[in-house]
């Protein structure tokens, strides 16, 4: 281990971010009683550039007036590189009660993006005598973002997630795809062989870097790394197969872009009571292995270590989070 020792995200579920257009504001109920843990209200591109303006007061009437419950509430506000991010920040801080949670920022590119965000709130929120801080999740969904992840994901102590946006990465990296996240069907390796003899295809993950630069930026720091839209929601396997894989890979929760999500998403990232079981019998393996003098020993014909407790504590510690 490093001198410097790796920060606890924050302990709040995240398993399934529900968004929803703050031009629809007839959805917001449903929002609100979904099993999502956290709720974005989009500002951003679910709304036409005509609908901005009344969008925003939407969302201020929602915040201020439905009975939210225990869920995460966040606001995805506009880019930086467009006309209406500053109103999205002053009016929804200045016109809302507190309940706001966070703010969303699309597209961030560097830290500085974050900077100028976090002086617009920290300005606010100091004119108001807010009592509580609003918390930032930054979307990586372009080449830039990718490229500064790290310097995104320290920009701010306000910083609590990170997403990746498949779409509009895919779209700023140049990537010859149009489906919203999951399988690219031309993104294989061909089995070796005779080159006409029918080779298999083995599909490969074209999102795997950005994933795994998201989680390390976010462990590094902190936050919770977190999985973007997958955009078929007709097609539930599709779904599940790709929340696995980012389940795997270090990630927390996934959006949900329609209700039919919210429970795939639920049941991917809430550790299975198999799973939860099998890490308390490696614990106590390992703790029997200890007050023996040993570093190591079996576990179902396998090495357990003393890495193995820690790997074991991931899955515990999160089901302990989300029963609580
Ligand atoms: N949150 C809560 N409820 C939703 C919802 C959402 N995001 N989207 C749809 N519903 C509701 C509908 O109102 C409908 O309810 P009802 O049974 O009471 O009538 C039910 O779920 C079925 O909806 P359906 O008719 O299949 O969807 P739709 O055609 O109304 O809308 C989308 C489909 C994809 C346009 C819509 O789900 C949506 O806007 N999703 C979010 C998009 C977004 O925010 N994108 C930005 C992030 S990528
Ligand atoms: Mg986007």
């Amino acid at each position: 281990m490093s001198f410097r020792t790796q920060p606890a995200a924050p302990a709040r579920p995240n398993r399934c971010q529900l968004f929803g257009p703050a031009s629809r504001p007839e959805l917001f109920a449903k929002m609100a009683v979904s099993a999502a843990d956290t709720i974005n209200i989009d500002l951003e591109d679910s709304v036409g550039p005509n609908d901005k303006d009344s969008a925003r007061a939407n969302a201020i009437a929602a915040i201020n007036e439905i009975d939210w419950q225990n869920k995460y509430l966040s606001v995805r506000i506009n880019g930086l590189d467009s006309p209406f991010w500053y109103r999205d920040v002053v009016d929804l801080i200045e016109q809302t009660n507190g309940r706001l949670d966070q703010i969303m920022i699309p597209k961030a590119g560097n830290a500085s993006d974050i900077y100028a965000v976090d002086a617009l709130v920290s300005s606010i929120e100091m004119a108001k005598g807010a009592a509580k801080p609003i918390s930032f999740e930054a979307i990586i969904e372009t080449a830039a973002g990718l490229c500064h992840v790290e310097e995104i994901a320290a920009a701010s102590p306000r910083m609590q997630a990170l997403s990746l946006g498949a779409a509009d990465f895919a779209a700023s990296m140049g990537m010859q795809t149009t489906g919203i996240g999951g399988t690219q069907a031309d993104y294989y390796m061909l089995e070796n062989g005779e080159a006409d003899a029918g080779r298999a295809r083995h599909l490969s993950d074209p999102w795997h870097l950005a994933t795994t630069a998201i989680v390390a930026a976010c462990r590094t720091h902190g936050l919770l790394p977190v999985d973007g839209p997958f955009g078929d929601f007709s097609d539930a396997e599709g779904f599940r197969a790709q929340a696995r894989r980012c389940a795997t890979l270090g990630m927390v929760g996934k959006w949900a872009i329609h209700p039919r999500q919210i429970a795939l998403a639920n049941e991917v990232f809430t550790p299975s009571p198999a799973k939860i079981t099998e890490a308390r019998e490696i614990i106590a393996a390992m703790e029997q292995a200890k007050s023996a003098g040993q570093g190591a020993t079996t576990y179902k014909g396998r090495l357990v270590d003393i890495a193995s407790i820690k790997q074991a504590e991931v899955i515990v510690r999160q089901a302990e989070m989300i029963e609580g």
